[in-house]
């Protein structure tokens, strides 16, 4: 794998949401619904100290219901109030409002007693780039106002973000990198895109997915490339590279000499990943 991990990224960013914790009530920490610990920032139970928080799994349109169900279970066995969300369509994003307030009602409580009014409760959005922050931000709103497709690095100005008259959002300040020095870890995220492909090799990264769903969602294979043999034996590099050249042939993926383009394989293996073709699929499950 190419990619640097540079202690001195994650030491800015720390600073940078240290920072901004001062002025926050509650995190909302987003993970992808798919791959919920390897789109996780190694360091953020440190970095958020304590700070209420609450867990959102995200596009769950494309992760298996039955592996988010154990991560709901997964997260609130270790405290932390845990569901999933579909940014990009607004599903369950209607919830987050009335669980963060949930989160925040001791203090709420105790200003009212006090007389006090209480103000916009003020929530931070953390995650690693491409889990969907401004795709939630711009739900949230009700508007366009987080860019999203940004490229991690593109520094997007630091602004309040109104939800309503009860809650007051920032975005992650800084880039909240994954641990993707670890190479199971890399090939999850480049898997789901969260890193981009080119960083990896292609074969290398549809052969982790396909051995994948042989073991877990052999069906999927079978119905979405028609490829009904499929190996016992999931450690065999040729067994996997056969699966691979046999939906090469069912996909028209040949070059000169009848023999198999595997890259051109490998991009289609991925890309029907990511587009949920192959059904709903979780690459981590938490038991
Ligand atoms: P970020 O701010 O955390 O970096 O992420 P951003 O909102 O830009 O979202 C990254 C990509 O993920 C976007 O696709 C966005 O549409 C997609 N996305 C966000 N939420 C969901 C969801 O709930 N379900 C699905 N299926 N996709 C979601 P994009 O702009 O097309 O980028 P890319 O797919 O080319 O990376």
């Amino acid at each position: 794998m190419t990619i640097q991990w540079f202690p001195g990224h994650m030491t800015k960013a720390r600073r940078q949401i240290e920072d901004k914790l001062k002025l926050i009530d509650v995190v909302i920490e987003l993970l992808d619904a798919r791959i919920p610990l390897s789109s996780r920032n190694p360091m953020v139970d440190e970095i958020l100290k304590g700070k209420p928080r609450l867990v959102l799994l995200n596009k769950n349109d494309l992760a298996d219901p039955k592996a988010t169900a154990e991560w709901v279970q997964y997260f609130a066995d270790q405290g932390l109030p845990a569901f999933p969300i579909d940014a990009a369509t607004g599903t369950n994003v209607k919830e987050i409002l009335p669980r963060v307030k949930q989160l925040w009602a001791h203090k709420i409580e105790a200003m009212l007693r006090k007389g006090i009014n209480p103000r916009a409760i003020r929530a931070l959005i953390v995650g690693i780039p491409n889990v969907g922050k401004s795709t939630l931000i711009n739900q949230l709103a009700g508007k366009k106002i987080a860019a999203t497709g940004d490229k991690p690095g593109v520094t997007k100005g630091q602004q309040w973000i109104k939800v309503g008259t009860e809650m007051d959002l920032l975005d992650t300040p800084g880039i909240l990198w994954p641990k993707f020095e670890d190479q199971m870890v890399g090939m999850r995220l480049a898997a789901t895109g969260a890193i981009k492909e080119e960083l990896l090799h292609l074969d290398e990264i549809a052969l982790f997915v396909i051995k994948y769903m042989v073991q877990h969602y052999g069906a999927g294979i079978q119905e979405r490339f028609g490829v009904q043999d499929l190996p016992d034996d999931m450690d065999n590099i040729q067994e996997m590279v056969k699966v691979m050249e046999a939906i090469g042939r069912k996909r028209g993926c040949i070059v000169s000499g009848g023999k198999v383009d595997l890259d051109k394989t490998s991009l289609i293996i991925i890309r029907d990943l990511r587009a949920g073709k192959m059904g709903r699929i979780s690459l981590e499950k938490p038991f």
